[in-house]
């Protein structure tokens, strides 16, 4: 079985618990058409004010968040402080662009923090490195003014140095106000993202190693990303992004910690009008294939600007509620197996426990090559009974497997170890 590379974090509860929640919450959530949409839709700054005055998130429930995210089987949780349009959950000294400032009147992430932490679930802090808002961040080709005919000369006024030391102070703050933090998830870096001669923005940019030797030293064990534009040895866990690998993730040839995050729907941000919602099949079998492949599942929520989690979220989250009471434990502690999967199942392991994931078994029998003489026991997770038609001695190589003896043709696989 593989084993990642060690890392610098405590990655040792992470690559246990597999399964976390993602929420993405600003003020792009007032106008549901994605967390970019100041971008997308070249936005100016006293345009987009319009949702951050009216912001106002009346039925905000951390602890019914908490609880469902709880009840989905996640473990750790985490959340946007503050995304690419500038506008910051906490109460930050070092801004007035803030959720105190709106009529929500408070800091957002403290109860959060609380709620979450109450539920036993271990805490994460996305902070954006680039800034839609602040005064300093120089415009570039993410930028929702990067075709402003002034764009250039407006620049001339902008200096990333201060803006850096707004990040490490912002990011400072975040470590030094809610106690223990998990995980720091920085995002993202475009060194090579040239645009009308404005250039990209990466390590020199946001200062990242003096920044990562602060976040490390605020908080030692923290995990912390690799979105900081650092050598990947740097960073602790490795997450491609609505992206399903195929295969356990390797960076420069070695295997590492790595995250998938991915989205119901295709934003990340709340988006009323989007259409594209994962079937419940897909749901878990993104978490399945990401365990089979040694890796964890970041599952995303965009709450509303009212602060709920709307009906098709908490219908998928309900689908990963009742897979997760029966089958958790195929997914806790597990990782990669030693074993390959037979056509259209994954395999899951921990220790000497191997779950089988059936996807589709049509021919109703299944064969499980290299376990001949192997298997000691086998039940089904969702019925847990023996499963009486396992076939695993080394005699009945080649044999063709015996069919269900149970009632329901369809319930139960037929099993043959060869
Ligand atoms: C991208 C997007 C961002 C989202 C993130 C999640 O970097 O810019 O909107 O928050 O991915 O991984």
């Amino acid at each position: 079985m593989l084993n990642p590379t060690p890392t610098q974090g405590d990655t040792s509860w992470f690559v246990h618990d597999r399964f976390g929640m993602f929420i993405h919450w600003g003020a792009y959530a007032a106008a549901a058409r994605h967390e970019w949409v100041k971008s997308t839709e070249e936005i100016d700054d006293a345009t987009y004010q319009k949702y951050v005055d009216h912001f106002d998130p009346d039925l905000y429930d951390p602890k019914e968040w908490a609880r469902i995210a709880k009840e989905a089987g996640m473990k750790y949780a985490v959340i946007t402080t503050k995304h690419h349009e500038g506008f910051c959950l906490w109460d930050s000294a070092l801004t007035d662009y803030k959720a105190t400032n709106t009529p929500a009147g408070r800091d957002l992430l403290r109860p959060w923090v609380e709620a979450f932490r109450a539920e036993g679930l271990k805490i994460g802090f996305y902070y954006s490195l680039i800034d839609w808002h602040h005064p300093e961040f120089p415009i570039d080709g993410v930028h929702p003014l990067r075709n402003h005919p002034d764009a250039l000369e407006m620049n001339k006024k902008r200096d990333i140095r201060k803006y850096a030391e707004y990040l490490h102070g912002q990011t400072r703050e975040l470590l030094t106000s809610f106690g223990k933090v998990d995980i720091m998830w920085f995002d993202f870096s475009y060194p090579k993202l040239e645009y009308k001669g404005m250039p990209g923005k990466g390590r020199d940019d946001w200062q990242s190693e003096k920044l990562l030797k602060m976040v490390r030293e605020l908080q030692p064990g923290i995990i912390v990303d690799n979105r900081l534009d650092l050598p990947d040895e740097m960073a602790d866990i490795h997450t491609p992004e609505q992206f399903q690998p195929r295969g356990w993730v390797h960076v420069n040839g070695k295997p590492v910690v790595w995250e998938t995050c991915q989205t119901f729907s295709g934003s990340w941000g709340y988006y009323r009008d989007e259409y594209t919602w994962k079937s419940p099949e897909q749901l878990i079998q993104m978490l399945v294939n990401t365990v089979s492949c040694g890796g964890n599942l970041l599952m995303n929520v965009g709450p509303t600007a009212r602060g709920t989690f709307d009906d098709r979220a908490k219908a998928a989250l309900g689908v990963y509620r009742d897979w997760m009471r029966l089958n958790a434990r195929s997914i806790y502690g597990c990782t990669q197996s030693e074993f390959t999967a037979p056509p259209d199942c994954r395999f899951t392991q921990n220790g000497n426990r191997l779950y089988l994931h059936v996807f589709a078994w049509p021919f109703r029998h299944i064969h499980l090559d290299g376990l001949a003489g192997k298997v000691e026991y086998a039940q089904l997770c969702t019925t847990p009974a023996r499963s009486r038609s396992l076939n695993t001695s080394r005699r009945n190589k080649g044999r063709t497997p015996t069919r269900s003896p149970w009632k329901s043709r369809y319930a139960s696989p037929t099993w043959s170890c060869r």
